[in-house]
């Protein structure tokens, strides 16, 4: 079978931005270069060793029509919301949040000595599933499964499949792939990503080669950077002299018309005004809307 590599699209330098009540970000996806990526909305990398870059956290806010994934790398979160979760993320834990229709939650990064560091991803709902009922899931570090490939690279898989490993996460609309990747010095790791869907990686630890070709051309990327595939059928990351540590992460777009408004993402500019008027009324929340 003739396999087709996949070839860069574009490279994305993160931009600095401060969000909630003061966090300092790096932010490639949902910004000014690429606000939309279907199906993923945004894509923030959170990291300091300083606790006034992160302290002030994200204090009760809304949201609607998404799912966000937080990944962490290091230190904790606090978090609850008004599906009456309550509890911390810490390193190596993910945390999957279907707002659907509605939730209010809190985010407070703790002030540890090791800092704060990991990453949000949005993902885009369906019309049909925009006003789901919420859900949430909290997978802990020890229940994502981690592979060894022959070529020497080390995945764990939060969603998708990895030569027969399914990912801790399932049950997700857009049935994303979402691997943390490292590859050691003089390896190299090659995926297969369905025709038509979206693709990118991020870099985030030293530097690799992305193989565009049969004759093996690649181009070096060093991170921080989002890197954004063209169509294909496969994708192959080498490593020489340094290791390599990057999320992969791809999804069948929706191609479904957006809007957009902070952290409510709709079809139209009427679902945002409608969000916007049950926050006023106060029959933003899910459980609210099932009783009126
Ligand atoms: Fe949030």
């Amino acid at each position: 079978m003739n396999t087709q590599l996949r070839e860069i699209k574009t490279i994305i330098e993160p931009t600095h931005v401060v969000e909630g009540a003061g966090v300092r970000l790096r932010r490639s996806l949902g910004g000014e270069k690429l606000n939309y990526l279907d199906p993923f909305l945004l894509f923030d990398h959170f990291g300091s060793p300083h606790a006034e870059d992160y302290q002030a956290g994200f204090p009760m806010h809304p949201h609607r029509g998404i799912e966000t994934v937080t990944y962490m790398l290091n230190g904790e979160v606090q978090h609850r919301d008004t599906l009456g979760n309550a509890g911390s993320i810490g390193a190596g834990d993910v945390q999957w949040m279907t707002a659907g229709g509605g939730i209010l939650h809190e985010e407070m990064p703790q002030v540890r000595p090791e800092g704060n560091g990991g990453f949000q991803l949005w993902v885009n709902l369906p019309a049909k599933l925009k006003m789901v009922q919420p859900r949430y899931q909290d997978i802990p570090s020890r229940k994502i499964p981690e592979v060894t490939t022959k070529d020497g690279a080390r995945i764990r898989v939060i969603a998708g499949n990895v030569g027969g490993t399914e990912g801790a996460v399932t049950g997700i609309a857009a049935n994303p792939t979402y691997l943390d990747v490292f590859i050691p010095p003089g390896g190299s790791f090659t995926h297969s990503v369905p025709q038509g869907h979206t693709a990118f990686a991020y870099v985030f630890e030293g530097k690799a080669g992305f193989v565009e070709n049969e004759n093996g051309e690649h181009r070096w990327v060093t991170q921080p950077a989002l890197v954004v595939w063209e169509d294909g059928d496969v994708v192959r990351i080498e490593t020489r002299d340094k290791g390599v540590r990057l999320l992969l992460i791809s999804a069948k777009p929706l191609g479904e018309p957006i809007a957009r408004y902070g952290p409510f993402v709709m079809n139209t500019k009427d679902e945002i005004a409608q969000a916007l008027l049950d926050l006023k009324q106060g029959t933003f929340i899910w459980q609210d809307q099932a009783v009126s």
